[in-house]
């Protein structure tokens, strides 16, 4: 198997090209395209798409265009969530990915409808990507379920709530798994289907995919309280001024820490029994994307 950075170089482009060339020929205003496209090209990690064929290559599978697809499919999910996540009468922010946010630019109307726009989009994708029906159906069943109201937009709701009143540490590792958490999941969960793995395998990713995501939000709870908008390309310390439940809040810095610590444990100790489940399995590329979750 190629190395994590050879494997992040070549993945990249074709993950960002399926998504220009879809919103480029699937969109019938120009300047809803420009918006979406805007948020799209401000970068990102990309972290969700690299975990969909992070799993398929972690299986020795080829990475073949449909899997692009899905991937591109899940980022545009993704971005939808960020651009609405930044609305003023949501967080309210006004920088993401190191540029003024949708809204700042294109207005508030023009960002709703960048974030509806990618959203729908992302299902229209996976509906005539090249995948076979069996898998497109279950796919899309799941991205509903991550990305709706079982999944991310309640999660949504839940931190807003969580504004109002200190929420309790399980309400809230509940809050982390939904508005983050179910992206994460369906990521590994394709990968795991995409790459044709037996359910006591996807279940085991699901299982993985559930402490990344727990880690992921604690570590971008933390980053809020103690980082810069230099090095995240975002405002700083909106946590606290919205008044959010957060980790950090919750536990203190120290609190969050070693809880982010204990959830990269718990996912180490997953890949572990992944390879004792599947003889396919290897663990390196899943490795490398939990452990660019530990403070430096
Ligand atoms: C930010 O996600 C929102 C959260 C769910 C914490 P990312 O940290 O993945 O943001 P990008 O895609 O790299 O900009
Ligand atoms: C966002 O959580 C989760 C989403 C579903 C978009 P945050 O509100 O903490 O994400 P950032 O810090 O703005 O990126
Ligand atoms: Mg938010
Ligand atoms: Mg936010
Ligand atoms: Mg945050």
């Amino acid at each position: 198997m190629e190395d994590f950075t050879e494997f992040r170089k070549l993945s990249l482009p074709l993950i960002e090209k399926e998504m220009e060339n879809f919103i480029n020929e699937y969109t019938a205003n120009e300047k809803l395209k420009e918006a979406m496209l805007y948020s799209i090209h401000a970068g990102g990690k990309r972290f969700r798409p690299l975990l969909v064929l992070a799993t398929i290559r972690s299986f020795n599978k080829e990475v073949e265009v449909h899997d692009y697809q899905v991937g591109a499919a899940l980022e545009m999910v993704h971005t939808y969530s960020l651009i609405h996540d930044d609305l003023p009468a949501m967080d309210d922010d006004d920088l993401r990915r190191g540029k003024p946010t949708n809204h700042k630019v294109f207005g508030e109307a023009y960002a709703i409808l960048a974030g509806d726009g990618l959203l729908t989009a992302a299902f229209q994708l996976i509906a005539i990507s090249q995948l076979e029906s069996n898998q497109k159906i279950l796919l899309i069943q799941l991205l509903s379920k991550a990305a709706g109201t079982q999944g991310m937009v309640a999660g949504q709701a839940g931190d807003l709530q969580g504004e109002k009143r200190a929420l309790s540490l399980s309400e809230l590792a509940n809050v982390h798994e939904k508005k983050t958490g179910d992206l994460i999941e369906f990521a590994l969960l394709a990968g795991g289907i995409l790459a044709n793995q037996p359910k006591e395998v996807v279940d085991l990713l699901g299982v993985f995919a559930q402490h990344l995501g727990l880690a992921f939000q604690i570590k971008d709870d933390l980053l809020d309280a103690t980082s810069s908008e230099e090095e995240l390309g975002k405002q700083v310390g909106r946590d606290e001024a919205l008044n959010k439940s957060t980790y950090p809040i919750l536990l203190g810095l120290d609190g969050a820490k070693k809880a982010l610590e204990e959830q990269l444990a718990i996912g180490n100790d997953t890949l572990e029994k992944i390879k004792q489940t599947s003889s396919e399995f290897q663990s390196e590329l899943l490795h490398e994307l939990l452990e660019q979750l530990r403070l430096g």
